[in-house]
């Protein structure tokens, strides 16, 4: 079973490192500095295999003058595809969300529309994908 839950302690930059590691290329991937500060500002959302008594996955959240953006979530290469991003999404409390996303990450575009977030605008060239190649970042939103 899959439980969701609020992470309330502070070690967990090792355990989104490892769930970092898994899913994202090398250039996705937050440096500690960046995500220490983000763990600090940040809710924390995680999905649990009760079973095996591990995180499978989590989500970040910031929640700034009212508007809340999703920095990350990701789930486990083994445990994706069976709704547990979807789960993890619905749970959290705020219903106005804003997130940037690459413009060929369709999967998590799917995941996001499937949630009710909506297409907006392009960034052209956001995301750095290799030593000198960018892609477009799509700003999806919920309830905004
Ligand atoms: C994006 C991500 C968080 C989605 O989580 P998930 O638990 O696999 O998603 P869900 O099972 O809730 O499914 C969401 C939709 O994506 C589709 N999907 C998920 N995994 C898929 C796969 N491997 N192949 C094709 N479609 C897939 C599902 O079909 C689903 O839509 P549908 O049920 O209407 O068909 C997960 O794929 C992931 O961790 N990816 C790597 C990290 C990443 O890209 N994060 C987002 C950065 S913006």
């Amino acid at each position: 079973m899959i439980i969701i839950s609020k992470f309330k302690y502070k070690n967990i930059l090792p355990i989104i490192r490892y769930i970092d590691n898994m899913c994202f290329n090398e250039y996705e991937i937050y440096d500690d500095d960046y995500l220490l500060n983000l763990i600090k500002l940040c809710s924390i959302y995680i999905a649990i295999d009760n079973i095996k008594n591990t995180i499978i996955g989590y989500m970040i959240i910031e929640n700034k003058e009212n508007i809340n953006y999703l920095h990350s979530i990701a789930i486990l290469p083994k445990y994706q595809n069976q709704k547990i991003g979807t789960c993890l999404l619905n749970y959290i409390p705020h219903n106005s969300i804003l997130l940037c996303v690459k413009r060929t990450n369709f999967i998590a575009q799917k995941l996001y529309i499937n949630c009710g977030f909506i297409k907006k605008s392009i960034i052209k060239n956001y995301y750095l994908i290799s030593n000198n190649e960018y892609e477009d970042a799509i700003i999806m939103s919920k309830n905004i």
